[in-house]
């Protein structure tokens, strides 16, 4: 989940707590970001480009739908992070799957794409529009442009309203106007569409909504107090006696199965196009 630019707990190595945390956000978000791109249009035999790739989760999606016949490339700029995805993708014996190292605001790529697709990275660019127009030369007449971004202006919530929930995602969820990536780049990707020349994007919103014993929500709302706890503690907005993290995420699940509840984690909003 973006509302921490995970960058920096990447870095921290494929730690056993990032492992975890990377493959409950894999199990959350993936069906919501594989449905996003089939809606786009993504499948057999395209060739793919992914922008900011992260851990490789999304190069891994793209990997299945474009079978054997395709390929995906993916440009990450942060080679700690790229060492994880491309031990994931040798893992699972992808060989149509290759990383470049290199910021995609100015790197080299060819220009025969027929899909470029990212996940919660506009939101991280402080010129999301002329990032758009530079790659849409990236891609062949008629390929698809898909994106997928974080909106905090519908905030992570639970139902019914729950004490505990309430104040973790208060911690997890910046101020809106704060520092760092953009909290509302999922409700601007249309204008960020037209603005770049596109036409009318198609556009949907998803939101991980889940409760019950075994919705790994409870741990993944954890993992991310876990990987903010430093800077949080740095800002002197809370300390980590105050969290117990160790125990929050069985207080999140026996607050949320009290109550039979149900809690929402951060939505995302995805646009795609074709360009003309
Ligand atoms: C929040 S992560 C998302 C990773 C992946 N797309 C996913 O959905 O799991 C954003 C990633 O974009 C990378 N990134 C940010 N700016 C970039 C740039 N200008 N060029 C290449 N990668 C960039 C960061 O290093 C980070 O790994």
């Amino acid at each position: 989940m973006s509302a921490v630019d995970p960058s920096d707990s990447y870095a921290l190595g494929r730690s056993t707590a990032e492992t975890r945390r990377l493959i409950r956000q894999a199990q959350i978000y993936g069906p919501i970001t594989r449905q996003f791109l089939v809606s786009a249009g993504i499948g057999t035999g395209m060739k793919v480009l992914d922008v900011g790739s992260g851990a490789g989760d999304v190069a891994l999606l793209l990997a299945d739908l474009v079978g054997p016949r395709g390929s995906v490339v993916g440009v990450e700029m942060n080679p700690v992070i790229l060492e994880t995805a491309q031990a994931r993708v040798n893992a699972v014996g992808w060989t149509n799957v290759t990383f470049i190292d290199g910021d995609v605001t100015s790197i080299a790529l060819d220009d025969d794409f027929d899909a470029v697709v990212g996940r919660w990275i506009l939101m991280y660019l402080p010129e999301p529009v002329a990032v758009l127009r530079g790659l849409l030369g990236r891609v062949r007449s008629g390929g698809i442009i898909a994106f997928q971004e974080n909106d905090f202006t519908y905030p992570p919530t639970t139902f019914p309203p729950a004490p505990l929930h309430q104040q973790v995602m208060r911690w997890t969820t910046p101020p809106t106007g704060s520092d760092g990536p953009d909290q509302q780049m999922g409700s601007k990707l249309h204008q960020t569409y037209l603005d770049a020349g596109l036409p009318e994007p198609q556009l949907r919103l998803d939101a991980p909504v889940g409760g019950g014993e075994n919705w790994p929500g409870y741990a993944y709302v954890a993992d991310t107090v876990r990987s903010l706890l430093p800077m949080l503690e740095q800002m002197g907005l809370l300390s980590s006696e105050d969290v117990d993290v160790e125990t929050l995420a069985d207080r999140l699940r026996a607050e949320a199965l009290g109550l039979r509840g149900v809690q929402m984690l951060p939505i995302v909003m995805g646009a795609w196009a074709r360009k003309p």
